[in-house]
């Protein structure tokens, strides 16, 4: 049995208003609020934080956000800090998703000050990495993902690390319906955990999770949760439906 509990997370990307988002959340809670097996995030749009908040609160669906700006306060506009997310009692943000990386061209030294901030003010960052299609078949992917992980993680001390849950994305896998081989995925996440096991310690990265992201679906995630070193999967499409979430869930749920 591994010695990490599955953890899902939904990333609901640009979609729902603050009452689509609603009615999501609740489907949910209804669902498996009560579930302890596995940890359930879901990560909606800023402006749906708070009326999703207040539907998870006594539930055990945790909170996320999408995206976080490393400074704690100050003009920048149209950007959102660690505090505000705290005070929406989010304990998550995704970091790095690999659409910020291409279309806001966020760089691996951004990312880490955003990692860095999140973990100051106790929001647990979920630090997304992958190669895109060019890459793999080049035969960079490792040292892509290295550069990603290292970068993102620097000046992270052992204590925090533990806190810290990264997403495996390949790009070329993420809403195309073009999923990785189970082969594939173990590969770069036992890779992964070696990286965190030389950077953190042998017994750190036993504890940190490492989840796959793209084109995950109730179909293939059985076989994709059974690897040793998938800990569990952040969901994009399959998040927007309360079904095919729930399922997710279950499937993780049942992989001993
Ligand atoms: P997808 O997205 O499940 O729609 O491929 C995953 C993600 O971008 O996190």
């Amino acid at each position: 049995m591994s010695p990490r509990k599955k953890l899902i997370a939904g990333n609901w990307k640009m979609n729902k208003t603050s009452a689509d988002a609603v009615v999501l959340a609740q489907e949910i809670v209804s669902a498996v609020g009560k579930q302890t097996d596995v940890d359930i995030v879901v990560c909606p749009p800023y402006t749906a934080l708070e009326s999703v908040g207040k539907v998870l609160d006594g539930s055990n669906v945790k909170l996320g956000a999408q995206n976080v700006h490393p400074e704690p306060s100050g003009a920048y506009t149209g950007e959102i800090s660690v505090g505000m997310l705290r005070a929406l009692f989010a304990g998550f943000v995704i970091i790095g998703h690999s659409e910020r990386r291409t279309y806001f061209k966020e760089s691996d030294a951004f990312i880490n000050q955003k990692v860095l901030a999140s973990l100051k003010g106790q929001l647990r960052p979920i630090l997304c990495v992958g190669e895109t299609l060019g890459e793999r078949e080049s035969g960079s992917t490792l040292r892509v993902v290295q550069t990603q992980l290292e970068g993102g993680l620097e000046g992270v001390s052992r204590d925090l690390a533990t806190s810290v849950v990264i997403a495996y994305e390949p790009v070329w896998a993420i809403g195309t319906g073009k999923v990785a081989t189970t082969e594939q995925a173990q590969e770069v996440h036992a890779f992964i955990r070696t990286l965190l096991s030389k950077n953190f310690g042998e017994a750190a990265s036993q504890k940190i999770r490492i989840l796959y992201g793209g084109s995950m679906k109730p179909q293939n995630a059985p076989e994709l949760l059974a690897q040793k070193d998938i800990d569990g999967g952040l969901i994009g499409g399959a998040s927007l439906e309360a079904r095919s979430f729930v399922e997710l869930i279950n499937a993780a749920a049942s992989v001993k």
